[in-house]
Formats: structure tokens, sequence, C-alpha cells
């Protein structure tokens, strides 16, 4: 029987959030979409909409905003939340760090606090592989130590995490799935929904495909001094659409649960820059030109995940491989060169 379950998915007109929205429904959910529109358009719920051939209700609203947010939560009996909203660049975080304390974990303060009047305290949140910092030990497991980020965006995680352990621990109607998310990558197969990146790319793999549709020049690696097997720096790439089918696993989890869980959601390979040139100049047949420069501040040389948890207790595995996430982001990439964000 289909799940009438509603879900309210934070940041959902997002890179994760819409590709998330889309598996929800596949899984019977009903998911409804709040956003603040800031780093993502209300184009994607349209393209999503006819992509799925159903209207998604969406609210245009700031996490930070609470009477927006129990104007949306008094129209409907949530089951969940999946909090995807916040900002999300590293090298911003360092130059405007009092934004990102103030929205990521202000704004998660305000829905936690808007969450527990109206008795809803179930939830899923996107976290990152950035609150383990420069790993001790690989491949990375969930009891690794956290806290040691190089960066604001780093820490505004990790003190995310600190507080629903603590809202945990007072309070055991809480029931909280913190997902560490690696490196999402790709696009759904449709190539009408990807990652639309606000001005120019932080991450290597849209910064690729923007070269390869002749946005931008050429790549700069930073770096290739690493004692990786090619000298550049080894991430663990995840499909989106993998990733975002660990949320609806999260969510049919947590039925009768409670307490906080933590689950890495990784490929648990490590691949580096040059391995995604050589399988991103496979997918778009076209050449990535790249010059070499020093190393970018707080990069770690290497950090990929162990994922046995996820999927020992999710039932979670990933479906795609290198070049699928090459083949998806390229589909996506070609088919809107410019973008929907202003760029
Ligand atoms: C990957 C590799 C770079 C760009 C960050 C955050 C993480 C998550 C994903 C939000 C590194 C190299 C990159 C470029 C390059 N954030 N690179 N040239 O730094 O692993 O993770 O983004 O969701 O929480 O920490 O990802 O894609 O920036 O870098 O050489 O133009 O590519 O040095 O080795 P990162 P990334």
């Amino acid at each position: 029987m289909a799940n009438s379950k509603e879900i309210l998915v934070l940041g959902g007109a997002g890179y994760i959030g819409s590709h998330t929205i889309v598996e929800l429904v596949k899984a019977g959910y009903q998911p409804v979409v709040a956003d603040n529109a800031f780093n993502s358009s209300p184009e994607c719920v349209t393209r999503i909409q006819n992509l799925l051939d159903r209207k998604i209700e969406f609210y245009q609203v700031d996490m930070r905003d609470k009477e927006g947010l129990r104007n949306v939560f008094s129209k409907h009996n949530f089951y969940a939340v999946i909090h995807l909203a916040g900002l999300k660049a590293v090298g911003e975080s360092v130059q405007i760090p009092l934004s990102y304390y103030s929205i990521n974990i202000g704004g998660t303060i305000s829905l936690l606090e808007v969450m527990k009047e109206f008795k809803v305290f179930n939830i899923a949140f996107s976290s990152s592989a950035a609150v383990y910092g420069d790993p001790q030990f690989l491949p990375i497991t969930e009891d690794h130590p956290t806290g040691r980020c190089a960066n604001p965006y780093g820490r505004t995680k990790y003190f995310i995490e600190e507080i629903f352990k603590d809202l945990c621990k007072a309070e055991p109607e809480w029931n909280v799935f913190l997902l560490r998310y690696f490196n999402p990558v790709g696009a759904h197969e449709s190539g009408v929904i990807g990652e639309d990146p606000r001005g120019i790319p932080n991450n290597l793999m849209p910064y690729v495909s923007q070269v390869c549709v002749g946005k931008r020049e050429y790549l700069t690696i930073f770096g290739n001094d690493y004692d990786t097997h090619d000298g550049t720096g080894v991430r663990d790439y995840v499909h989106v659409v993998d990733l975002a089918a660990a949320h609806a696993l999260a969510i049919d989890k947590m039925e009768g649960e409670h307490g906080c869980k933590i689950y890495n959601l990784g490929s648990g390979k490590g691949i580096s820059v040059l391995d995604i040139i050589k399988e991103f100049e496979k997918a778009s047949g076209n050449k990535v030109p790249y010059k070499i420069v020093d190393r970018r501040p707080g990069d770690v040389p290497k950090s990929y995940a162990d994922v046995s948890l996820a999927e020992k207790e999710l039932g979670w595995k990933t479906m795609k491989n290198l070049q699928e996430m090459c083949e998806d982001t390229w589909k996506w990439q070609s088919g809107n060169p410019s973008g929907f964000l202003k760029n």
C-alpha cells in the first residue's frame, strides 16, 4: 500500500533535494518542498513535477522564519522532515562565517523548535564527511573522531550533529538520522534535473562539466603532489540518485525508532581528480584541458567511506558506477548549458 505519509523536504528545490523528491515519490511518500530559493530555483520544482507528472507543493520560505515554517506545518501532517537546507560552499564559508553559522545553525534551531511545537520528531539531516576533517584512518567509519573540521562549513555540520545528539539525550521522543554525505555527483538519467551551482562551481564535477560544455576555459587541478596513486586528491564520489534513495530508506527505517543514528553515504571507493577527468572525457567525447597549481588550503589528500553500516541497517547499496556518474552529469550539462541560476 502506498505510504500516505507527508514528508517535508527543506531545501527540496536544490541539487540533492530535487533528486530526493523523486525517490520519495517512487517509494510512495508525499513530499512537500520548502526552500528559500537562494541557491536553487522554483523552476526546478516545475521540472520535477513534469518528470513525475504530479503536483509537488512548494513553499518559498527561509528556515530562520519561524512564522513561515509554522504556516507550512499548520497546513500538513508531516510524518518526518528531511533537512537539506543551508549554505554549502567550503571556500565561501571562510569568507562569511557568520552567515554560515546564522543560516545553517540558527536555521536548524528554528526548524527544530517549530517541529517540537507540531510534535514532529522524525528527521533526517544532511550532514557531511567534512565533519571528519583530515581522516586519521581509511576507510572512514562512523565512529571516526569528528570536529577537527578544516573550515566553517564543516564546523556548522559538526555543531548541528552535536545539537542533535544533545537533543536526543534530553528528549527521547526525537528520532534523528544523521546522513554523512561524501561527494555527491551525477544527475537523474532523464537529464531534466541536476547540479546547477550559482556562479563559479566550487566542486570538481560541475567545474569539469562546464569546461566540457565550453562555459569554462580549463580546469585548475589543486595539487598533484599528494601521496595518492597519481598525486591528485582522492575522494569518495557517490551518484546523487543513489544518495537520494538512501533518504527514502531512512524514512522507511524511522517507524518505531528513536534516538540518534549516523550513516556514511558514499560509494566506498577512492577516485582521484585525474580519474574523474579521464572518465568524463570518455563520457562527453571532449577533452578536459587543465592546469596544475598549488594545493587548495583545507583540502585533505584522501577521503573515502566505509559504507557497511548503511548497507546493514538501511539496506542501502550504491547501484551506479563512475561511468554513469559522468554520463548522467554530461547529459544534464549538455542539455542545460547555461543552467538556471544567475551565473
Ligand atoms: C574534490 C577534489 C579538490 C575543484 C567539498 C565539501 C563537502 C561537500 C563536497 C557540499 C579535491 C579537487 C576541486 C577544482 C580541483 N560539500 N578540485 N579543482 O572538497 O572533497 O568536498 O564538497 O556538499 O562537504 O568539503 O569536493 O569537489 O571541491 O573537490 O582540483 O576546481 O577535486 O582539490 O581533491 P571536496 P570538491
